[in-house]
């Protein structure tokens, strides 16, 4: 049996050990993998890559958050636009060009890719996202990303939040999505997305918001959507959507901003919408037509009510007296005639301009 001898070599070995440990270090894949991730994006040479150095990406670089235990990483969030502190000037760079490089798709632990405002960054989603599966935020809002969306997006069951409006995304929504069912956020507007809005995508029941407004989704608006209890905010505003507004729309539980306007729907306005809880609905620049249904009541508080540019009827109804409040009310441009509720004498003339023979205050008398 050899005893260990202290010589002044097993000493630095020794010594050389314990730093090396105390130097913290990414694992090399993990590492690799972000670099490349950089390397493909162009930042300015005061962005936010100047902290990328050195071999711990977990400690001091802008954006990344590892698992504490497992020391991978978890998080990149590169977000453009000012930062506001106590003590600097609000300013940070924030124009970047390049593209999202698949190499993120190696760092498996992934939890969020928070990739916004960038405006200049292009090329496509890498279709391998997909395969991340432990993903619970995608938001890549505001760049020039095109191509589709990843036809098998469907994989990613801890999505909470898909977002990815402002880009130049095209396609139709992939089916898969509607299995995505913790997805509680979607917002892919202003896109030049195609095609129907998923028949069953109601089965996502964690929904809260679902923003598609400025696309060129066509079709009608599915009835499953209805189902989604805790929806609170649809815009499906400025598609070429078409057929009627589902009836059922109006018996939500908690629905209170809908916008339907700049499309292509026909048919009647539900009497239900009118009695519901929504707060602010817009169905202007439609092709809706019949009468303003009778059925406000003292439950109706609205924030914004805008019926203009349609080919709505008739007289105004009478249960418009009893809302109990409509802050910014918009009928004009439409076929409707008869008096105007006394209560509504000091809303702005244009709110009624543009009808066949509206009559009392604001309007000339009858
Ligand atoms: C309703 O939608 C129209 C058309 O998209 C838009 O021009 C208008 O500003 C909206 N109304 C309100 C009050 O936001």
């Amino acid at each position: 049996m050899s005893r260990v001898r202290f010589t002044p070599l097993t000493v630095m070995a020794l010594l050389l050990l314990a730093l090396s440990s105390a130097v913290r270090s990414c694992p090399p894949s993990e590492l690799a993998a972000l670099l490349a991730f950089k390397s493909a994006l162009k930042d300015s040479d005061d962005g936010v890559f100047t902290s990328w150095t050195g071999t711990d990406c977990c400690s001091k670089w802008y954006g990344v958050a590892c698992d504490r235990n497992s020391r991978r990483v978890a998080e990149i969030s590169l977000r453009a636009g000012p930062i506001y502190t106590t003590f600097e000037k609000p300013y940070r760079p924030s124009y970047m060009t390049g593209q999202i490089s698949p190499e993120i798709c190696k760092l498996t632990g992934l939890s969020s890719l928070i990739i916004t405002d960038w405006k200049g960054i292009s090329g496509e989603i890498p279709r391998c996202v997909s395969s991340l599966s432990f993903l619970r935020i995608v938001d890549l809002t505001g760049n020039r990303i095109s191509g589709t969306l990843p036809a098998d997006i469907g994989r990613l069951r801890q999505l909470t939040l898909l977002s990815a409006a402002d880009n130049l995304i095209a396609g139709e929504i992939p089916p898969s999505l509607s299995r995505l069912t913790g997805l509680m956020h979607i917002d892919l507007r202003n896109n030049r997305i195609s095609g129907p809005i998923p028949q069953d995508l109601g089965r996502l029941q964690m929904l809260s918001r679902i923003l598609l407004s400025g696309n060129q989704l066509s079709g009608p608006i599915p009835a499953s959507i209805c189902r989604i209890y805790r929806l609170v905010d649809l815009d499906l505003s400025q598609n070429h959507l078409t057929g009627p507004i589902p009836e059922a729309l109006g018996r939500m539980a908690v629905l209170s901003t809908l916008k339907l306007d700049t499309n292509k729907f026909s048919g009647m306005i539900p009497p239900r919408l009118l009695g519901s809880g929504i707060s602010e609905l817009n169905l202007s620049h439609n092709m809706l037509e019949g009468n303003i249904p009778d059925s406000f009541g003292a439950s109706c508080y609205f924030t914004i009510l805008d019926l203009s540019y349609n080919d709505l009827k008739g007289p105004l109804p009478k249960s418009m007296s009893s809302a109990s409040y409509i802050g910014y009310l918009d009928f004009s441009h439409n076929h409707l005639c008869g008096p105007i509720p006394t209560s509504y004498s000091n809303t702005d003339a244009t709110s009624f301009a543009y009808n066949d023979c509206l009559c009392g205050k604001p309007l000339k008398p009858c």
